[in-house]
């Protein structure tokens, strides 16, 4: 088998580059092993012929990764645009933050079929694609559209919305059709799988059975692979960073105060303004834990061209002034605001030092910063996760410290009474969460959705009988309806 793996960013293999998405730090360590071609963008775009797809191409471990310039033209409708103005809020149940026009998803698709098209040279008579995430809804119907008969997988990182807030994206309908040629779509949760099984349901009116959609593109299996982390690896790291200079300087900063720890990309559906109006509400509620106990927000500066993030990064920059402002002393910073990235192999030794994680984000795919807080503690001594039951991650983290991350009164209860949880307690959730966490790791998620993948592509009909009626196959020819 020769595995193409497809998402928009990748990882470049140094543990030591900061990377702003859980997504590309998980799947390095299995392209590593496992020998696949990883293509995604390169964080660079071209002008010219989107006829000829550029790619570099570098080795990575036992596999490869191939860098596309993607289509000058295209890049900012699809990527700031359609992607993350107008899929990302809707998937994260923010209808409201909505705003697309019919150029960006014109160009969306357009950069869909540029990718299909590089893909073309990748191609091996036994290869199995698999597509990540939401920048790619459409890029297996393109692959079919060009002949691509081999299996085609797709996994979404982030959540999937009810049916009524999907319907807030302009093209809904076509997209999830498209997304009906993919061979298998996996998904976080159960709660993601059932919202899609009921819009396809309901709104497209298609036979579902056993989570297997029959539609015009054939046979489509809907399943749940909550993706995981290589938890041996994050506690070596961590073990290891310690001597980290970085993690060195933390500690003897703190002399003897206790330490939170909150991880993200600055984004909206992370929850940083409440988490940080927790913390506000903590020192109100507990005046004896100024200086007994900071926060570390490191808070990574993330599409910052579109408005909604523009505006976020202001917001939360206020929060913290205001909140410092309110509690700080001459010698005594209550909570420390960094906007930049770290590696992972210092982010696992900050997690180390840490003896509460907070991750409480208001809506998360899975939340892999929840798990790797935890794969971090030492066993002797470990610290507390505050985690939100919005994240993922909440469903088989469920020996954390559950949180509503809506509730900042009882947030900041919460967060209070993890500084004083007895080392028995603590170990005792640590434990639990340890086992879940080895049990379904980052290597087993691999594999159980490839086992999947062929299977289901073995015994299924993957031909194209006729192309469905409302998706225009091509993205010129959506193209062509919109100029
Ligand atoms: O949540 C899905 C995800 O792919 C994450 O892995 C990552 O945090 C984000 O979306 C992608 O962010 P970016 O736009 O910076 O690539």
């Amino acid at each position: 088998m020769n595995l193409v793996v497809v998402s928009n960013r990748v990882a470049r293999g140094k543990p030591n580059e900061p990377m702003t998405g859980g997504l590309a730090a998980a799947l390095l360590p299995v392209v590593e092993k496992t020998g696949a071609i990883w293509v995604g963008s390169s964080g660079r775009v071209r002008d010219g012929s989107l006829k000829e797809p550029f790619a570099e191409v570098e080795a990575l471990g036992a596999g490869a990764l191939a860098m596309l310039d993607l289509p000058a033209a295209h890049y900012g409708g699809y990527y700031e645009g359609f992607a993350n103005s107008a899929l990302w809020p809707a998937l994260h149940s923010r209808a409201d933050l909505i705003r697309a026009s019919r150029d960006d998803y014109a160009s969306y698709r357009e950069v869909n079929a540029f990718m299909a098209r590089a893909l073309l040279r990748f191609r091996k008579p036994d290869s199995v694609f698999w597509i990540q995430d939401y920048h790619f809804l459409a890029l297996g119907a393109e692959l079919r559209d060009l002949g691509v008969t081999q299996p085609i997988g797709f996994f979404l990182h982030t959540p999937w919305p009810t049916r009524a807030v999907i319907s807030g994206v302009p093209n809904h309908r076509e997209l999830i059709e498209a997304m009906l040629a993919y061979d298998l779509i996996g998904f976080q949760t159960e709660e993601d799988c059932e919202n899609f099984l009921a819009y396809v349901r309901d709104d497209l009116d298609l036979a579902v059975r056993d989570g297997v959609v029959t539609s015009s593109f054939g046979r489509a299996r809907v399943a749940v692979f909550p993706i995981g982390i290589d938890p041996e690896r994050f506690a070596q790291q961590a073990a290891k960073a310690m001597t980290h200079p970085d993690v060195t300087r933390l500690r003897r900063s703190l002399n003897g105060e206790k330490l939170a720890i909150g991880v993200d990309r600055l984004d909206y559906s992370k929850g940083l303004g409440n988490r940080i109006k927790a913390f506000d509400k903590m020192w109100m509620l507990y005046p004896h834990l100024k200086r007994r106990v900071s926060l570390l927000q490191i808070a990574t500066p993330s599409r910052g061209v579109i408005e909604a993030y523009g505006n976020l990064q202001s917001e939360i920059a206020r929060l913290v002034t205001d909140v410092n402002g309110a509690h700080g002393e001459v010698d005594w910073t209550p909570i420390r605001y960094l906007n930049k990235g770290f590696g992972q192999s210092v982010l696992a030794g900050l997690y180390r030092t840490a003896q509460v994680g907070v991750v409480t984000p208001l809506q998360d795919g899975m939340n892999l910063v929840a798990k790797e807080y935890v794969a971090a503690q030492s066993p002797a001594d470990p610290g507390v996760l505050v985690l939100s039951k919005f994240a993922g991650a909440a469903n088989e983290l469920d020996a954390a410290l559950l949180v509503n991350p809506h509730d900042i009164d009882g947030m900041a209860r919460t967060i209070a009474s993890a500084l004083v949880m007895p080392l028995t307690e603590r170990r005792t959730r640590w434990e639990a969460m340890m086992t879940k966490l080895n049990t379904h790791t980052i290597q087993q998620w691999f594999a159980d959705f490839i086992d999947a993948l062929q299977s289901t592509h073995d015994s299924g009909d993957t031909a194209l009988p006729e192309p469905p009626t409302v998706w225009p196959r091509r993205a010129s020819d959506v193209a062509a309806r919109y100029h």
